[in-house]
């Protein structure tokens, strides 16, 4: 019996040492599975009472219990301890100071053709204009023959034209959507479709593969050359200010008749300096083209020529950006560097 008290207070003597030495509560978890757990030694030293004559059993265990109730409290208590002390540990580490400036998070604005795209749909859809889209891969029949293009038109050259196959190209210019437009809608047609077009380009400082132009298709009845002309006034001045005048030099696509291409007044010198880069010395920059509906092209889309007349052009998009921002390299549009996009803020 003597045996069995001394074995508790050796217990519980260990006990108290080890928790006083203890750094972590994972180490007090541990000394209480290690005592009090289903194979502890005092659950065994308990359990080993049964054996004891009747009276004694009853004394050894009161004081067996009191043994536990003594270890667990301790453990208990050391356990809040230890991790009280863990998170006030914690927090110190990690204090934070208020005080410091932020650290601003970088953000993105729009690029400068996206910009000038919304610019010109706001326009439109304030003249009344829908804006419709077309796909990028086009038919040859939507592309070149039913815009009237004869079988040996240099654009249908594979040297001009990223074909895909015999009958799929990837879109030299938005004009095919003035087809698309006329086989799904009935005149009056008011629309602008904005997006990407390619060309077998080689990269260089007037020329990308990828680039962008915004067409344009108005028909109705008595629809002039001079309806077209305001019209480009109007885009000019809104894009340019009141200040850019236009002029129209006759051109040539097979679909409008008659045809012109659009030139305003050098956005770099104003006059025509010589030694101007932009415009070299005539004073007037190419835009883009435009013209006449041809009567072949309403026809060959099911509207009557002798009833309906109409107005379409192509804005090069990248073109008018440039003159914009006073820029003379299109290949900026595409490096993605940021220290040139970012000069773009709001503009
Ligand atoms: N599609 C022509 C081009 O890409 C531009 C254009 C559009 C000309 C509409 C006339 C009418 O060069």
């Amino acid at each position: 019996m003597t045996q069995v008290i001394e074995k508790l207070n050796e217990l519980k003597q260990q006990i108290e040492e080890k928790i006083a030495a203890a750094k972590a509560s994972s180490e007090v978890e541990d000394l209480r599975v290690k005592m009090l757990g289903r194979k502890g030694e005092m659950t065994l030293l308990l359990k080993n009472l049964g054996s004891l004559p009747a009276e004694a059993r009853k004394e050894m265990g009161k004081k067996a219990n009191e043994v536990r109730d003594f270890v667990q409290e301790k453990i208990e208590s050391a356990r809040v301890r230890l991790e009280l002390e863990a998170q006030n540990n914690a927090l110190k580490s990690e204090v934070m100071d208020v005080t410091l400036p932020g650290r601003r998070k970088p953000q993105g604005r729009l690029h400068p053709i996206t910009n000038t795209f919304s610019r010109l749909e706001d326009l439109f859809v304030n003249l009344g204009f829908d804006i419709v889209d077309g796909p990028h891969i086009e038919t040859v029949y939507h592309n070149f023959d039913a815009l009237n293009a004869p079988h040996n038109h240099p654009s249908r050259d594979e040297a001009d034209t990223f074909y895909i196959n015999d009958n799929l190209v990837l879109r030299p210019h938005t004009s095919p959507v003035q087809i698309r437009t006329m086989e799904t809608r009935k005149p009056p047609i008011r629309i602008v479709a904005p997006g990407q077009v390619f060309r077998r380009d080689e990269i260089d400082a007037t020329h990308t593969p990828v680039f962008h132009q915004m067409e344009g298709l108005v028909i109705d009845k008595g629809i002039t050359f001079g309806d077209l002309k305001g019209m480009l006034e109007i885009i000019v001045k809104y894009v340019f200010g009141e200040k850019a005048n236009i002029r129209l030099r006759p051109s040539h696509f097979p679909f409008t008749e008659p045809s012109a291409e659009v030139d305003i007044t050098c956005y770099v010198c104003g006059s025509g300096k010589s030694d101007c880069r932009v415009c070299k010395g005539s004073g007037w920059v190419e835009l883009w083209g435009c013209g006449m509906v041809h009567p072949e092209v309403l026809k060959k889309s099911g509207i009557d020529p002798d009833e309906y007349s109409g107005y379409a052009f192509g804005i090069g998009i990248d073109r008018i950006t440039s003159a914009l921002h006073g820029l003379s390299d299109p290949r900026l549009y595409f490096e993605n560097d940021v220290q040139f996009l970012n000069q773009f803020k709001g503009a």
